[in-house]
């Protein structure tokens, strides 16, 4: 059963994503969603990441977006644990192979636990943010609106800077 308002949560491996998952935070925020935002790592605190994905459901979350690099295990480790959507956002390391590791990592799950990869880093933030609102609009007639809105938005934009060559 719901306990609040927090139906969205972006969890990352560190305060090293921040920065880009900023992004993808601002973006909820756009649409009137105020995310729960939280640092777990899949490697370095395994058992929080179980405990925070198994009550997740319970807490009122519908969707996760979880964010990590390098190795970035952080979805599918909560996948293993919720039937909740998560949406994964594999992000580049300071160094290495630019956050092909992170994608291979998020992306090629087993079959029968999914995650919802999407591109690396703040194009995948974004985009993450937009897909949970799309799971959301689904039960949500003012967030399916603003949703339509945006798209328009994003229409119209794009025919200015036609025009404006
Ligand atoms: C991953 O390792 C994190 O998601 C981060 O992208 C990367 C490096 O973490 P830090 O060493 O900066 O904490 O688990």
């Amino acid at each position: 059963m719901a306990q609040n308002n927090k139906t969205v949560a972006v969890v990352m491996g560190s305060d090293s994503d921040l920065p880009v998952m900023k992004a993808c935070i601002d973006k909820l925020k756009g649409f009137g969603i105020d995310p729960v935002v939280r640092i777990i790592s899949a490697h370095r605190t395994p058992d929080i990441a179980a405990d925070f994905a198994e009550s997740a459901a319970s807490n009122g979350i519908k969707v996760i977006i979880a964010a990590a690099g390098m190795a970035a295990h952080l979805a599918g480790a909560l996948a293993a644990r919720t039937a909740l959507p998560i949406i994964g956002v594999p992000l580049a390391a300071a160094e290495g192979p630019a956050g092909i590791d992170a994608l291979l990592s998020t992306v090629q799950m087993p079959p029968g636990i999914p995650v919802a990869s999407m591109a690396i880093g703040k194009p995948g933030a974004i985009n993450a943010a937009i897909f949970a609102i799309q799971i959301l609009a689904l039960a949500d007639e003012k967030i399916n609106t603003k949703l339509a809105d945006f798209r328009t938005s994003q229409r119209q934009k794009v025919i200015e800077k036609d025009s404006a060559l």
